[in-house]
């Protein structure tokens, strides 16, 4: 067993164990490692909550989410049973500095049942707020002391601003050396996200024209068709900014735009994110207003179904000022990328759920070819589809069959699904055991998430001052206000419509398929200046 290699056992001890989290995602990935045999044999998951609530109802409970969420989908009697033998529930009142005493207790318990010290991972999948008592909690029972031992996990949002950020940093730092602290930002445990270091750094192929020299910009996007649930509470005070731009998105940014790392040491990797991240050019407050832009779903239809408007969402308030599209051009200030805009977007409510990354190649320096062969001829493009659909597609020109020369687009595809057939982790099960084993490169550091806060703050602090005079400004089951299209028109180009979306219905039909269609038309070019010096408006 993976897990199992230093032969010590684990204890998982989730804190908000009735939650969400640990119904939908925590418990369904441990039961899929449980039953790959990667989770070490001597393991124990101990759900907290402030109800009373027995084992056997817990465990019943959880049953219900790894049937729904498990990959391996139903689960079986035998499987379960002898998952769930190992799964309890505690009662802590997190206010109550005895419920810390007594969870020692049990772990101490552990530890002589096991005749062993077992690995102790304290998972905080609770609200923000409950971060600080719990660390404090955790030190005054001597729970943070053994520092091989013990490790803490805490989802994001870290902090809601940069200030925050440092406040919780400094906290938890008090009580936790940083190789206890283990960040959580799901996306980077996603297959697709880790393979885009793979197919960077692991052919020779793309490394020499990933640069301004040939890339004219990239686009990253990260659409849901969902709206936000019953999750008003949380996103209310999050807005599209914060719960996505400023970590998944950055993180996926620091990836295409990082150097090549000399190892794949946790730090070395780590530093060379932060590097992005501390290169990219401040916004000016004044700024803002070209380099962002917001929008709030109003009433609309996706799939079929007539959907609300996010004001009318249970515990919204009617006047909303929360952002749930943004649309964020950055630039990384270095020798590689100097001038090439990246574009980043988030929505709820667009017309599909589609992560993907979309590298734009410059046109040919020089074209030979005559004006009547050109008729159809696009740029490079690289599709790095993160997604539902997982794969890589390469679009490249060829000559189009017939007795004159004419080119003609056309896709080159790779997909997981096909290529291997086996199914890629969830990104939980990835993330839950790289803390088993204690490598934390796929976690963020302290310094990552500041950097990132910075990265937004301009952005946060316009935003918050200058009330939107215009929510809702898109329809549920659009591709977001029309002001993200003016503003990447001014630079001459337009949002991709995700590739995988022509796919999606028909893979044969998509290996033929040749030009992906655009999003909507781009404003006409002459109208609009182009926003960054020494670029002409080209559109592609
Ligand atoms: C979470 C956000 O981090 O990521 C949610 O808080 C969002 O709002 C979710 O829906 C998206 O994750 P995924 O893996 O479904 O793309």
């Amino acid at each position: 067993m993976d897990g199992d290699k230093s032969g010590e056992g684990i204890v998982f001890v989730i804190f908000g164990g009735g939650g969400d989290l640990a119904f939908r995602k925590l418990i369904p990935a441990l039961f899929d490692l449980f039953q790959d045999r990667r989770l070490p044999s001597r393991f124990k998951i101990i759900g907290t909550g402030r109800g009373q609530v027995t084992d056997e109802a817990y465990r019943l409970r959880l049953r219900e989410g790894a049937d729904q969420f498990s990959s391996g989908g139903k689960t079986e009697d035998k499987n379960w049973n002898d998952f769930a033998s190992n799964v309890f529930f505690l009662q802590v009142d997190i206010e109550d500095p005895s419920a810390f005493a007594s969870l020692a207790k049990d772990l101490a318990g552990y530890d002589e049942q096991i005749s062993g010290r077992a690995v102790r991972i304290f998972y905080l999948a609770v609200p923000p707020d409950r971060f600080e008592p719990l660390a404090v909690g955790l030190a005054s029972a001597k729970l943070n002391r053994d520092r091989r031992h013990a490790r803490i996990v805490i989802e994001k949002p870290f902090g809601r601003d940069l200030e925050s950020a440092r406040q919780l940093d400094r906290l938890l730092a008090e009580h936790f050396t940083e190789s206890q602290i283990y960040r959580i930002d799901h996306y980077l445990g996603k297959e697709t996200v880790q393979n885009i270091l793979a197919f960077r750094f692991g052919n020779t192929l793309f490394e020499p024209v990933w640069n301004r020299r040939y890339i004219d910009h990239v686009q990253i996007t990260v659409a849901e068709a969902d709206g936000i649930g019953h999750r008003s509470g949380y996103y209310e005070n999050a807005g599209a900014l914060r719960d996505i731009i400023q970590n998944h998105l950055l993180q996926i940014l620091c990836l295409i735009a990082m150097e090549p790392p000399i190892s794949f040491g946790s730090d070395e990797i780590r530093q060379k994110k932060v590097d992005v991240l501390r290169a990219i050019r401040p916004i000016a407050p004044e700024l803002v207003g070209q380099n962002a832009v917001r929008g709030q779903y109003g009433t609309g239809w996706i799939g079929g179904e007539r959907v609300v408007a996010y004001h009318l969402e249970p515990g919204v308030a009617k006047d909303s000022a929360t952002e749930t599209f943004a649309a964020v051009r950055f630039f990384v200030d270095n020798w590689r990328w100097q001038d090439v805009p990246f574009y980043l977007r988030t929505g709820k409510r667009l017309p599909a759920r589609i992560s993907e990354v979309c590298i734009h190649f410059r046109p040919v320096p020089h074209q030979a070819f005559p004006g009547a062969a050109l008729s159809d001829s696009r740029p490079n493009r690289l599709v790095m589809a993160i997604q539902p659909q997982e794969g890589i597609l390469l679009r490249f020109e060829v000559k189009h069959p017939g007795p004159n020369m004419a080119l003609a687009p056309v896709m080159m595809q790779f997909y997981y699904r096909e290529a291997f057939r086996t199914r890629s982790p969830e990104a939980y099960e990835t993330l839950l055991l790289d803390v088993v084993r204690g490598d934390p490169t796929l976690f963020m550091r302290s310094d990552q998430t500041e950097a990132a806060w910075a990265v937004i703050a301009p952005i946060l602090d316009m935003w918050n001052a200058v009330k939107p005079a215009d929510f809702p400004n898109y329809h549920a089951g659009s591709w977001g206000p029309e002001a993200a299209d003016i503003f990447i028109a001014r630079d001459g180009h337009s949002w991709t419509l995700p590739t995988f979306l022509q796919c999606s219905e028909d893979l044969a039909v998509c290996r033929v398929a040749k030009e992906p269609l655009e999003t909507r038309k781009a404003a006409p070019v002459e109208s609009l200046q182009p926003l960054h010096p020494g670029k002409e408006g080209v559109s592609q």
